[in-house]
């Protein structure tokens, strides 16, 4: 961990927040069990640590996208389904020693399984079966599902848990392809084979368990709500804020009106500034787009990102705050504070799963409270 006196920025992590989305996101769907997605290191912010959080809140079904995090987060989790979404890679030894449960993606998944499952384990190994709706990603494409009644002897030699499928379009709750996927989920479903037929249903991550019960079904897969994005993007965010990004304050300077600031002169002082250099960049996580776009917050007041962002640095203009809250060593929020990070994410022109997994090694992490 580096200290924060060496480090350009804190990065503080509420895992009480974390744990109170995890129980609001239960609260939807209180007939429903609420798993947690924890792939890409728990989007950005420690799967172990996230993962132990969510355990102590309740969660007991965990998704991560591939093998080497689920023999990760096995370390911290021990008794509990770690679900591979990215399906079978390698040759399975993995996903045997660590108790891994792929979700079997094509029919090629199914029949490398199996084999592993008779030849290798010489037992039957726990999979979801993941079928494609509509989102033409991972799952058994439904040009391949009739072929699944050819696969009977390959399918009982597997434990399935569960049958799932993603939405592609859950953050528009009026998209009409959220229906279509949720009738080709039921279509898909009756036209199972019959040992398949029964098993629990996996189909909403984050916005689809707030488009209602036609899509919490058995297990839900949130992950970015978890981590306090918001969503139901056209309506009040229902998460609490986990992430507080703050820079370091390196220099502040009083710039005469007219002066360059930063790479490409990009921005140029229309009075008398006190420019602030921040010790946060690019390289951190913190997109170089956003210079001259975005605003940061000290105090609670916002305050314009001027001029381009460096790999190591960015300026803000703090004319107009009050100096004793703004010197050398104070800190300046990014994201938090006041500044949403679904704001930030949408400023950048992009989604708050990029920043969130984007957020660099060179914080100082502070994990604050617990479930
Ligand atoms: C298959 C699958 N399920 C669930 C999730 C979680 O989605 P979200 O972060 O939107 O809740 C993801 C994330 O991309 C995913 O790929």
């Amino acid at each position: 961990m580096i200290n924060s006196e060496l480090a350009g920025g804190i990065l503080d992590i509420n895992l009480s927040a974390l744990a109170e989305n995890y129980r609001i996101l239960c609260a939807q769907a209180p007939a429903s069990e609420c798993g947690g997605v924890v792939k890409a290191d728990g989007y950005g912010l420690g799967a172990g640590i996230v993962g132990q959080t969510l355990y102590d809140a309740g969660c007991r079904t965990f998704f991560v996208a591939l093998p080497a995090e689920g023999a990760k987060l096995r370390q911290v989790l021990p008794n509990v389904p770690i679900i591979i979404l990215n399906g079978f890679f390698g040759d399975g030894s993995l996903y045997l020693e660590h108790g891994l449960t792929p979700a079997l993606g094509s029919l090629d998944d199914i029949v490398r399984w199996s084999d592993f499952c008779t030849k290798t384990a010489k037992q039957k190994l726990p999979a979801y079966l993941h079928v494609d709706t509509g989102i033409s990603r991972l799952g058994i494409p439904p040009h391949d599902l009739p072929k699944l009644q050819e696969l009977a002897t390959q399918i009982e030699a597997i434990d399935f848990k569960a049958v799932m499928t993603h939405l592609a379009c859950a953050d528009e709750p009026g998209h009409d392809m959220n229906e279509t996927q949720c009738q080709n989920f039921d279509d898909v479903l009756n036209a199972l084979p019959r040992n398949l037929k029964n098993l629990p249903r996996s189909f909403a991550n984050s916005s689809g368990i707030f488009l209602g019960p036609d899509y919490q079904r058995d297990i839900m897969r949130p992950g970015v709500a978890l981590y306090g994005a918001n969503p139901t993007p056209d309506k009040p965010n229902p998460m609490q804020d986990v992430i507080e990004l703050k820079g370091k304050i390196m220099q502040v300077d009083t710039l005469d009106k007219g002066t360059t600031v930063g790479y490409g002169s990009a921005y140029v002082t229309s009075r008398k500034e006190r420019i602030a250099k921040i010790a946060i960049g690019y390289a951190d996580g913190y997109p170089r787009n956003l210079g001259g776009i975005a605003t940061a917050a000290i105090g609670g007041k916002r305050v314009p990102v001027v001029g381009r962002i460096s790999m190591d640095m960015l300026t803000v203009d703090l004319t107009d705050i009050d100096e004793e809250i703004s010197r050398v060593g104070d800190y300046v929020h990014l994201i938090g504070g006041g500044v949403p990070l679904d704001e930030v994410a949408k400023a950048a022109g992009t989604i708050p799963y990029e920043i969130l997994t984007s957020l660099g090694h060179r914080y100082h992490r502070n994990y604050l409270g617990g479930a």
